[in-house]
């Protein structure tokens, strides 16, 4: 739009003819004269609407909020007693001459200057679009705009290349049910949507990238919680030559700096981050998530620690047993011996990085030898049979040449609900899904028509 300037700009332009547009936020008549609040982008800005401009009071008079308008005026200083200090542009007002309006709105479902958390999730979710204009959830989604910037830019400060791996792939044990898709291609067969993109990353690192990371989205079929999606995202990263200690002391340096510059008013509670064993964690706090703080009332207040030496395995529901964090992982060398006699004993290089009482992320330094990663393999219970056909590929890979490496990654939703003091991650992300894991908004999952499951030659089960 020629012209356009935002709100946030006004301040220094007393006196000048200015052009805005935005949505109107609250209306007041007063007399003969109409006030109303324009919103756009960067804020807020009140506006006047005298009885001497005939054509804007006439539209005035009809506007509505959230209705989508085009204003011309004058900007004037505000009278010294309604100086709003808390809001850029806060010192002036628009006094408008043109009102043009570009679209109406129907009354919205509910109000949006307002904080939302008060309305119904049902509704605010049907109405995302909608409720995405209130000031906290547009803080939110700026401010999680602003926490991968940061952490991309900080990846790539230090070496790190983004590397984009496939939505489209085979499974990967994270240890939830998996996402399928059907082939059209391949009658019968499907494709999985990736846990995460564990081993792809590592193959990035036998491809000899050496630092990988990406912002990665990653598909759980599991039950939603506050703390979970079945969509979520991560700042996953992996590297070669490293050990344990390289992994934990970059990723703690990398959350200090982030904190430092993008929260200067929160407080870490220890520096260098505590770290516990899982055993210790388990007998102090009963959980392997503790949550450190001193003061839990102090929304400034922020503990982190890590988890480290989980054991390699544990028993699962069918009296087998399972990877505690998954099967890449490696054992510490001085429990190597345990794998043969005591398996359950074992210790695995593996950590866990923990925000007020909050699994933030977790990695592990990998296995990259054939004989070992096969062998943990058998120990999982799996039929060399198996083991050739889920994970051939890797075990082929480790025969050419794969460098020792390690990773780790980070949970984006949780760090911005934690940082933004938001009690669930719906309220961090731009589109959630519910509870039952649908998109009220829309009206995903659905049905797909006959012809496109015979495509796939699909048959729905009654
Ligand atoms: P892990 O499974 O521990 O490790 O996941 C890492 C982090 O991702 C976040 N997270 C979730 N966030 C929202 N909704 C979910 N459903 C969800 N599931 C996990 C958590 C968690 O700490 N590939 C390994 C990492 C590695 O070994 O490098 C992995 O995915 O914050």
């Amino acid at each position: 739009m020629k012209d356009r300037i935002y709100t946030s700009e006004l301040s220094g332009k007393v006196g000048e003819t200015v052009v805005l547009a935005g949505w109107v936020d609250v209306r007041r008549d007063q007399g003969k004269m109409v006030f109303f609040d324009l919103r756009d982008m960067k804020g807020i800005i009140q506006c006047i609407v005298l009885p001497m401009h005939t054509d804007a009071i006439t539209i005035a008079k009809e506007i509505r909020p959230e209705w989508v308008l085009r204003l011309e005026g004058k900007v004037n200083k505000r009278p010294e007693k309604n100086i709003n200090p808390n809001i850029p542009s806060g010192d002036v007002e628009l006094e408008v001459t043109a009102i043009q309006v570009l679209n109406k709105s129907e009354t919205p479902p509910f109000e949006l200057n307002t904080d939302t958390m008060q309305v119904g999730e049902d509704i605010r979710m049907k109405y995302k679009y909608l409720d995405l204009r209130s000031e906290r959830m547009q803080k939110n989604i700026r401010m999680r705009d602003k926490i991968i910037t940061f952490f991309r830019e900080y990846m790539h400060q230090n070496d790190f290349i983004e590397i984009e791996t496939p939505m489209m792939t085979k499974g990967t044990p994270e240890g939830s049910r998996e996402y399928v898709i059907p082939s059209r291609l391949s009658p019968g067969n499907f494709y999985v949507l990736p846990q995460s993109p564990q081993q792809f990353k590592q193959l990035s690192m036998v491809a000899g990238f050496e630092k990988y990371f990406q912002i990665a989205r990653c598909m759980r079929d599991e039950d939603t919680r506050g703390d979970r999606q079945p969509e979520f995202t991560q700042l996953d990263y992996e590297l070669s030559f490293v050990e344990q200690e390289d992994v934990i002391s970059y990723t703690e340096a990398m959350y200090i700096a982030m904190v430092q510059t993008l929260y200067p008013e929160k407080k870490i509670q220890q520096i260098p981050f505590p770290r516990i064993t899982y055993a210790e964690s388990m007998e102090k706090y009963g959980n392997d998530k503790p949550d450190m703080r001193v003061n839990k009332e102090d929304p400034n207040e922020l503990a982190f620690c890590w988890i480290v030496d989980f054991p390699m395995f544990e028993k699962d529901d069918e009296g087998g047993v399972q990877a505690v964090h998954h099967p890449f992982t490696s054992v510490k060398v001085e429990d190597a011996e345990l794998l043969d006699t005591a398996p359950l004993q074992a210790r695995a290089n593996a950590y866990d990085i923990v925000l007020n009482g909050y699994e933030l992320g977790g990695g592990s330094i990998r296995i990259h030898q054939r004989e070992m990663q096969n062998k943990i393999f058998q120990l999982l219970g799996l039929s060399q049979e198996a083991i050739e056909a889920r994970f051939g590929h890797m075990l082929q890979a480790f025969e050419y040449g794969a460098p020792p490496h390690g990773g780790c990654a980070q949970g984006i939703d949780r760090i911005v609900m934690l940082l933004q003091n938001e009690p669930n991650i719906r309220e961090v992300i731009a589109f959630p899904k519910t509870g039952e894991g649908k998109d009220l908004m829309m009206g995903s999952p659905s049905e797909v028509s006959e012809k496109q499951l015979r495509e796939l030659n699909i048959q729905i089960r009654k």
